[in-house]
């Protein structure tokens, strides 16, 4: 079985549910009506999380079992760093947004305008990793047909 092929199924979970969880969580800072808005953000936060984290143990499956491109290894090597930051920033987010959680609407605004910018600098990092994960297959063949032969 081509393993490796786990990994592509993964990598859009976090990026679909960290970017809207985003985009709703600035809805809920800037109108100051998170009635529904902001519990919405949090959960996708956390699934996006966890999407991360998965997005990152099938990419170590992956670098394992897809024919190696020696090409590709500069990149290789810069994605799972990249994906590792990645994980670390959203897992402090989280950390974050369930104490913001507790705190409710009595939570300080700062508090809540604070997560928004980290959760930025994930998206940045979250970005970045997928692009060099492109690279990989667009630029180096890596994992594909052409790889193998
Ligand atoms: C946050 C975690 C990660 C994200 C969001 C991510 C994202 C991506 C994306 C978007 C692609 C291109 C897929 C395609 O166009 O078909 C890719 C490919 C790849 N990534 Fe990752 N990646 C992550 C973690 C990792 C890690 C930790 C490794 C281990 C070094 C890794 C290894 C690979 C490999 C080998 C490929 C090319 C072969 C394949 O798609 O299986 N990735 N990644």
């Amino acid at each position: 079985m081509r393993l490796w092929l786990l990994h592509p199924i993964a990598v859009h979970l976090p990026v679909a549910l960290l970017l809207t969880g985003f985009a709703f969580h600035a809805r809920a800072l800037w109108k100051g009506d998170g009635e529904w808005t902001a519990p919405a953000s949090r959960w996708l936060l956390w699934l996006g999380t966890a999407g991360a984290w998965a997005a990152l143990g099938l990419g170590l499956l992956a670098e394992r079992t897809a024919p190696h491109v020696p090409s590709a290894w500069e990149v290789l090597g810069e994605h799972e760093t990249l994906a590792y930051w990645t994980c670390g920033v959203f897992s402090a987010v989280s950390a974050a947004a369930v104490w913001s959680a507790r705190k409710g609407e009595a939570g300080p605004r700062w508090g809540r305008a604070a997560l928004a910018v980290l959760w930025l600098a994930g998206l940045g990092l979250l970005v970045a990793t997928a692009e060099h994960g492109g690279r990989l297959v667009f630029d180096h063949n890596m994992g594909t047909a052409a790889s193998a032969e």
